[in-house]
């Protein structure tokens, strides 16, 4: 019966896998509805861990149906060889569908991400690379490939042989690079096609059956709230829609079916890439923090930019996602602390903003206003309840959701799949 969406509520890597990890074997479907391999999502299983990138975390649970909604952009080659990564590793994938609707991701995509965000320079995104933009772009301006059409090489070659049109021409003529060749990727995408094909399906009417069958079904969001293309720090932004609304077009559901919103929240912030991010840490302190989280990106490799935990951004997300239940993770990173500064609200020239201002200019000119909460210095990462916590820690918590504006119903300690305290059940 229920669908039950999970966000990111702040830029990212707030530790998505993890929670759909936990609930993964309380669940029947855990679906990707957007973004590609941009993601980096990493669970830890006991000793092992695996990083995520295009696979739905849910994978890794054996009686989950993993699933590649219609919102996604897939590229193949990058499809099978995590799934071949995963199968070496003893992992099961025969269950996954894909969306017959979904997007694919095109050498030119990767290409044209990679020249425009040189030719950008100082103003550039620090996209991952990976042709997500320019995938998206094509999908919005109708000229797209979708996974269907590997299963029609007329349609196939129609398809590349129109996009390469214009985008050699883009390549060769602005950018002053080599032309793409039509025949060598019309044989590459031909080539997967049969590899494909044993997990497509039609996966909307798949979710709208099992939905109608009393199963649950988990839509896992990549990305965060901040990096959302209509809800984010635009243009500094992914372009697909993590938010919660996004589920529902993503993956070919109706808003009614959603039962549970639940945004993921670090306990401070980090964001990957350019663009605002107010209380940033140029400083010993944010080096601290990036060590003591082990802030680097899964994907990228890139140090994590890291700062203090900012209230009008969590409300932000709780307002656009209508987030039921939070999950705050990390808090075992804050250990070691006198006091911890929060940022409620800023100030931009002059004028104080208890939300988050709205024109980009005035966001990037933000200086964050603080409340300091005092710190702890016990190691936390063996508490299993709340009541174990040490009392600043509990104040600490209960503080920030007064000003997210939603219950914490989850509690991360480490990243094991037993460092969680759940106080109300996720499902
Ligand atoms: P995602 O992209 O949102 O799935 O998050 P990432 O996997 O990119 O980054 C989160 C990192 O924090 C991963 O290395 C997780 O293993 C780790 N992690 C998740 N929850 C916790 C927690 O509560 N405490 C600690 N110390 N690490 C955590
Ligand atoms: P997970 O799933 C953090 C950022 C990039 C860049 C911007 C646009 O691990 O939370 P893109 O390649 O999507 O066009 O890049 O978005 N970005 C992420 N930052 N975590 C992610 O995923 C991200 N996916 C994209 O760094 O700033
Ligand atoms: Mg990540």
């Amino acid at each position: 019966m229920p669908a039950i969406t999970l966000v990111g509520a702040q830029w990212g890597d707030e530790g998505k896998g993890k929670a759909t990890d936990l609930v993964g074997n309380r669940v029947d479907y855990v679906v990707r509805y957007q973004g590609g391999n941009n993601a980096g999502h990493t669970v830890v299983i006991g000793e092992q861990k695996y990083a995520l990138h295009l696979l739905p975390s849910g994978i890794l649970s054996p009686d989950v149906v993993p699933v590649i909604a219609n919102g996604v952009v897939i590229d193949p080659g990058v499809l099978f060889e995590e799934l071949r990564g995963l199968n070496e590793r003893g992992v099961d994938t025969g269950n996954l569908l894909i969306s017959a609707n979904a997007h694919l991701i095109m050498p030119y995509h990767r290409a044209l991400d990679k020249v425009s965000e040189r030719f950008l320079g100082k103003g550039r995104i620090g996209t991952t690379g990976r042709g997500i933009g320019p995938t998206y772009a094509d999908k919005i301006s109708r000229a797209g490939v979708r996974v269907q059409d590997m299963f029609d090489p007329k349609i196939l070659r129609q398809k590349i042989e129109l996009a390469l049109h214009d985008k050699n021409q883009i390549l060769t003529k602005v950018y002053n690079r080599r032309a793409l060749e039509l025949e060598q990727i019309y044989e590459e995408y031909l080539g997967y096609a049969e590899q494909l094909r044993p997990f497509v399906a039609d996966t909307s009417l798949i979710l709208n059956k099992a939905l109608d069958d009393g199963k649950t079904v988990y839509l896992e969001g990549s990305q965060g709230t901040l990096l959302d293309i209509d809800h984010g720090t635009y243009p500094f932004v992914t372009s697909s829609s993590p938010t919660s609304g996004g589920a529902c077009a993503g993956a070919g559901i109706g808003p009614t079916r959603i039962t549970k919103v639940v945004g993921i929240l670090k306990a401070y912030t980090t964001r990957v890439g350019s663009g605002p991010f107010p209380t940033e840490l140029h400083d010993e302190q944010g080096e601290w923090l990036r060590r003591q989280g082990g802030e680097y990106g899964v994907t990228t490799g890139r140090n994590r930019r890291c700062g203090w935990f900012d209230a009008p951004i969590a409300r932000y997300a709780t307002r656009v996602n209508g987030i039921t239940d939070f999950f705050l993770t990390k808090l075992d990173v804050l250990s070691g602390l006198d006091r911890i500064p929060v940022c409620v609200g800023y100030d931009a020239g002059g004028t104080r903003h208890d939300e988050i201002p709205m024109t980009q200019t005035d966001f990037h000119h933000a200086v964050p206003v603080y409340e300091y909460l005092d710190g702890w210095h016990e190691d936390i990462s063996h508490a299993r309840s709340f009541d174990e916590l040490p009392k600043n820690a509990q104040t600490y918590v209960r503080t920030l959701e007064e000003m997210a504006g939603a219950p914490i119903s989850a509690i991360g300690v480490g990243p094991g799949r037993d460092q969680t305290l759940e106080l109300r059940s996720l499902v």
